[in-house]
């Protein structure tokens, strides 16, 4: 899937359908962090456009209620977990992946889509796009929740920008999300473990 400049314009105006204000700004950040991070840690060229992609549409149904969310899954037939449904969080991640490949086909292969799908969470197995996607979101520069700030110094701060140090930082951030959920008392999501164990695994192996 190739994707011109011409066509992100036409996105971006687009995008503003579904996120307006602060999450619309968000959203421009991501894009342009997802960018930054691609070309960073050596996603191909020819792939950078679909990350910026991506940033467009990750959060495209995150505006809506737990209701509208529940019954978007239906429509679309998601089978949501009993993790999904006690993460409301969650949701939007799920139904945005099938939004944006009904309202956006021509930008949402299956990469796209599985990078939408958990950007919120993690999973085990995630791909280098998934990865970026997921960091991305946490750390572009709007975000200023200390946790925020403390990723992004942590990835920023040493200069590399090999495998390991973004596996690292993932670990860093998975480890922040479970640390907030366990201090509010709420539940914690079966992928972010697993992700975060994963990893953990992958880098125990190789250093
Ligand atoms: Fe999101
Ligand atoms: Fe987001």
């Amino acid at each position: 899937m190739q994707i011109s400049e011409k066509q992100l314009c036409i996105l971006r105006s687009e995008i503003a359908r579904f996120v307006s204000g602060k999450r619309l700004e968000h959203t421009l950040s991501v894009e342009k962090e997802a960018v930054k991070l691609g070309l960073l840690l050596g996603i191909p060229e020819n792939k950078i456009p679909k990350l910026a992609a991506a940033g467009l549409l990750h959060d495209i149904t995150k505006g809506l209620t737990v209701a509208q969310q529940l019954s978007l899954a239906e429509k679309y037939g998601i089978r949501l977990s009993d993790d999904d449904i006690k993460n409301p969080k969650v949701l939007h991640s799920l139904t945005g992946a099938y939004a944006a490949l009904e309202n956006f086909p021509d930008f949402t292969d299956s990469e796209v889509f599985s990078s939408i799908q958990c950007h919120t969470t993690g999973k085990p197995r995630m791909t280098l796009f998934q990865k970026i996607l997921y960091l991305a979101d946490y750390i572009e520069p709007l975000r200023d929740f200390p946790d925020c700030i403390r990723l992004r110094e942590y990835f920023y701060s040493t200069g590399k920008t090999d495998a390991s140090h973004l596996d690292k930082t993932l670990i860093l951030s998975f480890d922040m999300t479970v640390r907030n959920l366990l201090d509010e008392k709420q539940f914690i999501h079966k992928k972010t473990v697993a992700a975060r164990n994963y990893i953990l695994n992958q880098l125990l192996r190789t250093t």
